[in-house]
């Protein structure tokens, strides 16, 4: 009986101690990795808005109308990398309507201030396709905050987050390294001759390790 319970104590003990030792170590991956279940009211998955700790007054929520469409069609094709890579309204509207596709946005103070869009199915599923911030409000952690509410989606499925990075992008793959994402490829000449697509990675756990340690949903 008494060993019984002297075994309960360090099986509660263990389940306490690798979010602790994260949590003492800095090690943000881990912590992020095991989110905790989240019910809504009525029992079943909470719906994806977060309030985020990088820009605390941004709130990141599914895309919710035609308008917010055409405002991030709008947002991508007049900036950087895509005006390099050519990309049209036609283009972006099209990319933004895709059902197969995760698409989120930021809102501060209600205004829509940047968008993600995911991809969860495919050989490379856990993919940020596209990740932007209206140039007026950057640089005050918007793009850090979406990206990191990628995370938290994608790493409740899946080990690892892919995403690529033009090879001219300096600013954005500068912010990508400091968020923790390893270079695993060069794609030359893949969206536009004489430039390439810098392939990127972030894991937590090898697939096959994972189906044993990933968290209950
Ligand atoms: C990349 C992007 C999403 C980052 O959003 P953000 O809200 O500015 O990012 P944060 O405030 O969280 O982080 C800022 C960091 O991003 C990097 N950065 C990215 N773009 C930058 C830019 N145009 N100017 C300066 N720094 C930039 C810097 O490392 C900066 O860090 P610093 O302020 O310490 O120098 C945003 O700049 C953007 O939308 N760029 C155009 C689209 C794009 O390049 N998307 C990525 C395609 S892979």
């Amino acid at each position: 009986m008494r060993q019984k319970k002297a075994t309960r104590n360090v099986e509660k003990a263990l389940l306490w101690y690798k979010p602790l030792v994260a949590a003492l170590t800095g090690d943000r991956r881990r912590c992020e990795a095991f989110p905790k279940p989240r019910k809504n009211s009525a029992g079943t998955k909470a719906p994806l808005v977060r309030e985020s700790m990088d820009a605390p007054d941004c709130v990141i929520e599914p895309l919710r109308d035609a308008e917010d469409i055409q405002q991030c069609a709008r947002m991508m094709v007049s900036s950087e990398p895509w005006t390099t890579l050519r990309r049209t309204y036609e283009e972006a509207l099209q990319v933004l309507h895709d059902a197969s596709r995760e698409t989120y946005v930021a809102r501060s103070g209600g205004q829509l201030v940047g968008f993600l869009i995911l991809c969860m199915t495919g050989a490379f599923v856990g993919y940020i396709q596209t990740v932007c911030v209206d140039p007026r409000w950057r640089r005050r952690r918007f793009g850090s905050a979406l990206i990191r509410f990628a995370e938290q989606r994608i790493f409740r499925e899946q080990p690892n987050v892919f995403m690529c990075v033009s090879s001219f992008n300096l600013n954005a793959q500068r912010l990508y390294l400091r968020l923790g994402y390893e270079v695993v490829g060069d794609l030359k000449n893949y969206v536009v001759a004489g430039l390439s697509e810098i392939l990127l990675r972030k894991t937590i756990a090898p697939l096959k390790d994972w189906k044993s340690v990933r968290p209950r949903q």
